[in-house]
């Protein structure tokens, strides 16, 4: 009998055919009661494959006696637990680098449309509106301060884009790096001397709420935030009453706190440019993604080196 890999999601564009000689596979999302197909089938599972949408908790986990290894389809990992997991000796893989370069492009594109009006502008057009009334006017990036939060695998890719736009870059982060950028080692004066603000750290408890509206009022009435990295680094209150009274200008965010629920106080501003979460969403990069997926679940059982295993402090 084949071992069970118990799969909360189709693995983006490329499936789970890569897999299907190896396991049992379980597609939860198409089962009428989930929980008890785990509960049928938890001696046999070795393997989950999950995305960020899907909380792997203590009492998953630990319902789950031969459980190896955890592959999820993205880079960040805070909806998994990973004490229970380090506890067990469960391994841990994510999808890092291959979507850098997508989701820095996601943290471009918001900031110019936030920047530059560009969602309003197409509103503007297709409501007929051109034709008695003007646009209000954007906000130039080039020669401005934007404060990166979090110079990582995104973060750098922002940085070198930001350069190309001519706009002064500085970062906050845990660590200063070898690199040609100012740094800050508190967000708050950062805040203080950037025009616009991208963030792009990993979620979980060290980043909850760091930008709180200390770093809002700091940031000032012109300020742009951009948000592409957790809903959970915000401090959301905080930024719907900032964008409502002023303290900042606007946002672009396409991560929220409680996804895919958004506050419908942000949903009727204008100042703000809303995505659902689409980061790394491109066909190209989902599917190398997906693959990594299967690599890693593959290497696991063929006893060889992980590809992007998630390394945690002891
Ligand atoms: C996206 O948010 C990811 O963690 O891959």
């Amino acid at each position: 009998m084949k071992p069970v890999l118990l799969s909360f999601h189709n693995n983006g564009p490329l499936g789970l055919g890569g897999l299907e000689d190896r396991f049992n596979i379980i597609r939860l999302w198409k089962e009428q009661d989930p929980e008890s197909v785990i509960q049928q089938h938890k001696n046999d599972v070795v393997a989950i494959n999950c995305a960020l949408s899907h909380q792997i908790g203590k009492k998953l986990i630990e319902a789950l006696p031969n459980l190896e290894i955890i592959a999820t389809y993205s880079v960040g990992f805070d909806h998994i637990d990973l004490e229970t997991t380090q506890k067990r000796g469960i391994k841990l893989t994510n999808t890092p680098d291959v979507l850098c370069q997508e989701t820095a492009d996601t943290g471009m594109a918001l900031l110019l449309a936030t920047a530059r009006r560009i969602v309003e502008g197409d509103m503007f057009v297709r409501t007929g509106k051109w034709y008695n009334g003007k646009l209000p006017l954007g906000i130039t990036l080039a020669h401005k301060t934007i404060g990166i939060v979090g110079l990582g695998g995104v973060g750098s890719k922002i940085a070198k884009r930001c350069e190309a736009f001519e706009m002064e870059v500085v970062y906050y982060g845990p660590n200063k790096k070898d690199v040609p950028y100012q740094y800050y080692s508190n967000i708050t004066p950062m805040a203080q001397d950037c025009d616009m603000m991208i963030l792009t750290c990993p979620g979980g408890e060290a980043t909850a709420n760091l930008v709180d509206i200390n770093v809002l009022e700091a940031l000032g009435p012109k300020g742009i935030l951009v948000n592409i990295a957790r809903g959970s680094v915000v401090d959301q209150p905080a930024l719907v009453g900032a964008l409502q009274n002023g303290v900042i200008g606007a946002a672009g965010l396409d991560v929220f706190a409680d996804e895919p629920h958004v506050p419908e106080e942000l949903i009727s501003m204008d100042n703000v440019v809303l995505l659902p979460h689409i980061g790394s969403a491109t066909l190209e990069t989902r599917t190398k993604m997906g693959q990594l997926v299967i690599d890693n679940i593959l290497a696991h059982f063929d006893g060889k080196e992980l590809l992007t295993e998630v390394v945690r402090q002891k």
